[in-house]
This record gives C-alpha cells, structure tokens and sequence, in this order.
C-alpha cells in the first residue's frame, strides 16, 4: 500500500448512517477484529476485548442499548456490532510509578477503534463508531464481566451512500509546526 492508497482509505471512511440489507458474513467481522487487535497500546497492555455481535437477537439487544432516547435510529438496519470493553491491564513498573493505571486506556482503545473502522473500509464494509450507549444495558447484553467496561460500540454493514466531502476544522486550527 502507498500513500495515496492509505489516503483515499481515510477519505473513504465515514460514519455511516444508511446501511443497507446486504448481509455481512461473520467471517468479514472476523477479519476485522484479528487485524484491529494488532493495534499497539501503551506497554502493549492491549486494555480492551472485543465482543463480537452478529447474531440477530443478541444484536437487537445491542441496538436496545445503543437507541435510548430516541438516538441513533439508523442502528435498526446495522448489520453487526464490534463493542469494545476496555479492562485496566499491567502496565510497566516504571510507567505505572508516573501514571496511572488507566491513564493510556482511552488513547489505546481509541487507537484500536481507528484499527476497526479502517480494517473495515479496507474490505469495503462501511462503519459508525457509536459513543451513545446505555452502559448498564449494554454490559447486560454482553455480559460484560465485572473490572470491563464498554464505552464504544462500532456499527457494522453495507451501504449505497456515496462518500460526503469531510468536514474539519481548517489545517490551521490542528496543526502548527515550531
Ligand atoms: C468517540 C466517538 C463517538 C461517536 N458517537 C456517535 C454516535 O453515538 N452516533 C453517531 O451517529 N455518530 C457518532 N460518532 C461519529 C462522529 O459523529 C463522526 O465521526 C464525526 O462527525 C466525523 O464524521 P465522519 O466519521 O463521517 O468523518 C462518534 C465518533 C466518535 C469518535
């Protein structure tokens, strides 16, 4: 892969809320995750497990989970779900006398989730990264044991929507250079 390819990959990736009724094998979720759990992480601690949804009644409850309040009703046509738990993990003697122990945890969980979203294009699979969540609900549903936590849930599915020219902020605002 060059650089141009990488480029268009990140250009490609948008949330997508418009999924189609395409099925998703299981066996792409599989993809995903086994290279997205190579994602680095502070002392390699890798703070997270990654539950895999694909089957109908368990993601329904997910989606439960995912649509209180009347939020995030595109989830009814989403196909699968990756939620991701983050878990405090050892981290090196030294690390931990200067932070604490769950200091990394979101910068690598966030990290893994970058891993997903882009593993997930790569195979043509269009994403949406879900941060509006029943916590108690979804941990219910996954059964989550008790030192996980899940923050995060990815949307998976296929979609027909074509790619929406980036919103950001201007290069100048995010970057300087000394
Ligand atoms: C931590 C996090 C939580 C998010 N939660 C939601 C969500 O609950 N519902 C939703 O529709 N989009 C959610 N998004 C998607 C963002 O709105 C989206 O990434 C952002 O607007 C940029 O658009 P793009 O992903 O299409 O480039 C979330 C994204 C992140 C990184």
């Amino acid at each position: 892969m060059n650089f141009s390819d990488f480029e268009n990959l990140v250009k490609t990736r948008q949330s997508c809320r418009d999924f189609n009724d395409k099925p998703l094998e299981k066996e792409i979720v599989d993809k995903i995750v086994k290279t997205a759990r190579l994602a680095p992480s502070a002392c390699n601690s890798q703070p997270w497990k990654l539950y895999c949804v694909t089957d109908n009644e368990k993601a329904e409850e997910v989606r439960n989970a995912l649509t209180d309040a009347g939020k995030n009703t595109f989830l009814k046509n989403a196909k699968a779900f990756i939620a991701v738990a983050e878990k405090i993990m050892p981290l090196k003697e030294d690390v931990l006398k200067r932070f604490s122990s769950n200091h990394f945890v979101k910068y690598d969980v966030g990290e893994m989730v970058a891993y997903v979203t882009l593993a997930a294009e790569s195979l043509g699979v269009k994403s949406c990264i879900i941060g509006w969540i029943n916590t108690e609900n979804l941990a219910a549903a996954l059964g989550l044991a008790p030192d996980e936590q899940c923050n995060i849930v990815i949307a998976l599915g296929y979609s027909d929507i074509p790619v929406r020219e980036k919103v950001r902020l201007k290069e100048e605002q995010v970057i300087k250079y000394l």
